[in-house]
């Protein structure tokens, strides 16, 4: 422990009842400022998101020469004074852009360097599909010790890129290739998230002539150059769904604006599938609540639009206040239930298993990976001051619900990681009525 951590002290166990507004989407976020730097004028991007993963991006940005100024949720990113295709790992720490980077930038320089990436560990998370499809855009790329270097000579070339699994990032990282490549780029089994629709969006603003079709395919016609654009990023529906666990968790009714109810899809169905219910009240607001007794359910993550990985751990949370035994299969990550052992300090009652539990077999199913959650319910949760600590990011969020139904007083530790993904927890949550502090733990260990 350093003098200076900080952690989240939360009294719980009262219902959680207020409006919430979701700020911008972490992961479309810091694509977007990857892509702004394809163009050959500034681009603007608005409701940008006060968290850790952009302040990482942002430097490394700075770091290559970028010009990159904030005023308020308003960001301007100027690629016109990028100076160096070789990008060091800033302070602040690393996360997953580097390797959008490596292609994005080979563009621009003959050669780029760019460092280990940082990230949850939630899993192996290789990059096999990125450096494969970096080589068949005409590029060679060498993996050492402190990153990747990618080199091209001459212009990239179109490629047909068929990806083994609709992997989000790697599907990003063929349109950064492909926006720019001389001729015609096929990504087929691509990723079809909102946030990559979203980026296409973005980049067609920006002059990509770009088309999707039915069945996981993006055509692409490379153009010569690409300008800036300015872009208001959409709200988050990871934040979205947490908030509405919140809601049905403590048995409690908030009301999320900023979120499109149509990108939060198969969730919805889930919610009121264990007794959640909602309201449609505005195009970008929707009223959480819990509509029944909790009933429980089998979930299986998948790639959208299937039930996202990244809403799996507050609906777990959720499922420990539901009657009877649930089911999650965890199908995207092998290694992404680490957060349960510290919920059943708090009263849950988990088990993990390595068999595939509930569906078809996944691509764990021969492996030694614990991927499947077993969540006996229901389960009072109570605190003592149990202090927790945050396994990853979306785990942190978890805790957080977690620690709101739980009786008594949890203090949560690792809080640097949850922050890496969401702004403004405190003020946020304090608003409804939330008791939640930001708190020096010397002070209250
Ligand atoms: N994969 C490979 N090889 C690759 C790339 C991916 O085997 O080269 C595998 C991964 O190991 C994983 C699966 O493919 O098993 C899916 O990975 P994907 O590439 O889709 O994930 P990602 O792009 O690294 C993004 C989000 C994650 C989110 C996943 C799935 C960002 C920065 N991260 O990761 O978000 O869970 O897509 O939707 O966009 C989070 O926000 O907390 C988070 C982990």
């Amino acid at each position: 422990m350093t003098n200076t951590e900080l952690a989240y002290r939360v009294y719980g166990g009262e219902p959680v009842v207020g409006q919430i507004t979701c700020l911008g989407a972490k992961n479309f976020t810091t694509k977007a400022m990857v892509a702004a730097l394809l163009a050959d004028s500034p681009t603007e991007l608005v409701n940008v998101p006060p968290i850790g993963d952009v302040a990482i991006t942002r430097d490394m940005l700075t770091a290559i020469g970028a010009r990159v100024q904030a005023s308020g949720d308003t960001m301007r990113i100027d690629p016109t004074t990028i100076g160096s295709g070789n990008v060091p790992t800033p302070d602040s720490g690393s996360n997953r852009i580097p390797i959008l980077l490596l292609g994005a930038l080979l563009h621009r320089f003959d050669t780029v360097a760019v460092p280990v990436l940082g990230g949850c560990k939630i899993g192996e998370r290789p990059v096999d599909f990125h450096l494969n499809a970096i080589e068949q855009f005409g590029g060679t790329v060498t993996t050492t010790e402190d990153g990747y270097i990618a080199r091209r000579s001459g212009r990239l070339r179109g490629a047909q890129i068929k990806l083994p699994y609709p992997s989000v990032g790697a599907t990003e990282t063929c349109l950064f290739l492909g926006a720019l490549a001389e001729g015609r780029t096929v990504i087929s089994n691509a990723a079809i998230e909102p946030e990559i629709i979203e980026l296409i969006t973005l980049l067609r603003a920006m002059g990509a002539v770009i088309f999707t079709s039915a069945g996981r395919e993006i055509k692409i016609e490379g153009v010569a150059r690409l300008r800036g654009t300015r872009m208001p990023i959409l709200g988050d529906r990871i934040e979205a769904a947490s908030w509405a666990c919140l809601a049905g968790a403590s048995d409690g009714d908030i009301t999320v604006r900023g979120i499109n109810p149509n990108n939060l899809g198969n969730f919805l169905a889930s919610f009121q599938q264990v007794g959640g219910g909602f309201e449609l009240l505005e195009h970008d607001t929707v009223r959480f609540f819990r509509r029944a007794p909790l009933a429980p359910t089998v979930v299986e993550t998948d790639v959208y639009p299937g039930f996202s990985t990244d809403w799996q751990q507050p609906f777990a949370i959720m499922l420990t206040q539901a009657n009877g035994i649930s089911i999650i299969h965890e199908t995207v990550y092998e290694n992404r239930f680490g957060y349960l052992r510290a919920l059943n300090q708090l009263g849950a009652n988990t088990q993990l298993t390595t068999h595939c539990l509930g569906g078809l077999p996944c691509r764990y199913s021969d492996s030694n990976h614990e991927h499947s959650a077993i969540i006996v319910g229901p389960t009072p949760l109570r605190a003592d001051g149990h202090v927790i600590t945050i396994p990853d990011l979306r785990a942190g969020l978890a805790y957080v619900i977690a620690a709101a139904i739980a009786r008594g007083t949890s203090i949560i530790r690792g809080i640097h990681l949850l922050e890496r993904g969401y702004g403004d927890v405190v003020p946020r949550l304090s608003r409804m009525n939330l008791r939640i502090e930001r708190v020096a733990l010397g002070e209250v260990l």
